[in-house]
C-alpha cells in the first residue's frame, strides 16, 4: 500500500484573469487530501471516500448500504470528485505503461469540495503520486504536476489552468502565467479562511466572465487590471508588505465583484473581515459561493466570522511549504 497527501490552496491574486493569460499567485495551505492506493489482482478500480469533510461536512461514499453518499454536500460534487480519481488513474496507467492495473483507492480530505480551495487538484495530485509509486514509479514534481493538470483538463473539458495542480504538487506560493509555473518566495502570511458552506459552479462562472468580457470593454479592462494588481502583489510579497497585500486583495475583490463572480455571502464575509480590522479580504477561486481569504494577525477576523450568519466555518491556515508528501 502507498499513501500520499497533497495540500489545497488559496488564490492570493489573479483568479479568472489567469484564464486570459494574466499571471496568478496561488499559495498552498495546510489542509490536505490523503490518498491510499493498493494494487488489485484484477484491473478494476474501487474508490472509497471517507471524510471529504470540513467539520460538519462528512461524506460517506462507497461505505453506505445503498452505495449513495449520505451528505449535505450536493451529490454532483461527490460524483465529480470520483470522476477526478478515474482521470488520475488513467494518467497513471499511461505514464507507467500498465494499462491493465487495478487499484483500491481510499480518499480522505479536509478540504471542502468545490469551495475555491483546490480540493480536486489535491485529490488528483495525491492519487497520481500514490498510484504510480504503488507500481514502482516515482514521478518528478514537474511530471506529477503535468499529469495532474492533464487530468483536470480532461475532466473539466478543456477548462483548467495549471495553477491549482502545480501549487498542490510543489507547495508554497507559486506564480503561474500560461504554461509558465514557478515557485516564488513569500513571507508567512496571517491567513484566515471563511467558508459559507456552499460552492460555485466554476465552468458557469468562467463562461459568465468570458461573455461579459466579449460584450463590454469595462470587463476586458477589469481583467487586465486584475493582472496589474497581481504584478504589484508580487512586489509586495517580495517586500513582505502585508498592509499593501491586504489593500491589493481588497481591490481584487472589488474587480471580481464587477465581473459578477461574488455573492451575497462572500461579500458579507469580506466586509465582516474588513470591519474586524483585517488588512484585506477577497473571495478565492471561481467565486459564486465557497471561501474568502483575509489577512489578519489578530484573532478579530476569526471572531467576527465565527458569529456571522452565513459563515459556516472559519479557520486560520498555515502556508503549506511542502506540496505532495509521501507517507508510505
Ligand atoms: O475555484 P477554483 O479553485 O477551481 O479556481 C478557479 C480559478 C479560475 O481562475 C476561475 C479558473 C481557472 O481554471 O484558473
Amino acid at each position: 500500500m502507498t499513501r500520499s497527501s497533497a495540500p489545497g490552496k488559496i488564490y492570493l491574486f489573479g483568479e479568472h484573469a489567469v484564464v486570459y493569460g494574466e499571471p496568478a499567485v496561488p499559495c498552498a495551505i495546510e489542509r490536505r487530501a490523503r490518498v491510499d492506493v493498493e494494487r488489485r489482482e484484477d484491473s478494476k478500480l474501487r474508490v472509497r471516500a471517507e471524510d471529504l469533510s470540513l467539520d460538519g461536512f462528512t461524506v460517506e461514499y462507497g461505505g453506505g448500504t445503498d452505495g449513495r453518499p449520505d451528505i449535505d454536500v450536493p451529490n454532483e460534487l461527490v460524483e465529480a470528485a470520483m470522476g477526478y480519481v478515474d482521470g488520475a488513474i488513467e494518467q497513471v496507467r499511461e505514464v507507467t505503461g500498465e494499462s491493465e492495473a487495478g487499484f483500491d483507492v481510499t480518499i480522505e480530505s479536509d478540504i471542502p469540495l468545490g469551495a475555491g480551495l483546490g480540493s480536486s487538484a489535491a485529490v488528483v495530485v495525491a492519487a497520481i503520486d500514490a498510484a504510480t509509486r504503488e507500481l514502482g514509479v516515482t514521478l518528478s514534481t514537474d511530471e506529477l504536476a503535468e499529469r495532474a493538470y492533464q487530468t483536470e483538463l480532461d475532466v473539466q473539458e478543456g477548462q483548467a489552468s495549471r495553477a491549482d495542480t502545480f501549487c498542490s504538487a510543489t507547495g508554497g506560493a507559486v506564480r503561474v502565467e500560461g504554461s509558465d509555473c514557478q515557485s516564488i518566495t513569500a513571507p508567512d502570511l496571517p491567513l484566515v479562511i471563511g467558508f459559507d458552506g456552499g460552492a460555485g459552479d466554476t465552468g458557469a462562472l468562467v463562461a459568465g466572465v468570458r461573455s461579459l468580457r466579449s460584450e463590454y470593454d469595462f470587463a476586458a479592462e477589469t481583467v487586465s487590471s486584475i493582472g496589474d494588481i497581481v504584478r504589484r502583489g508580487e512586489t509586495a510579497l517580495e517586500n513582505a508588505d502585508v498592509e499593501e497585500l491586504g489593500r491589493l486583495m481588497n481591490f481584487t475583490h472589488g474587480l471580481l465583484s464587477a465581473l459578477g463572480v461574488s455573492s451575497r455571502s462572500l461579500d458579507s464575509m469580506v466586509w465582516a473581515a474588513r470591519e474586524a480590522g483585517a488588512h484585506g479580504a477577497k473571495l478565492t477561486g471561481a467565486g459564486g459561493g465557497g471561501c474568502i481569504v483575509a489577512l489578519d494577525p489578530t484573532p478579530e477576523t476569526e471572531t467576527a466570522l465565527r458569529y456571522l450568519p452565513g459563515c459556516e466555518e472559519v479557520f486560520r491556515a498555515e502556508m503549506a511549504e511542502e506540496g505532495v508528501r509521501r507517507l508510505e
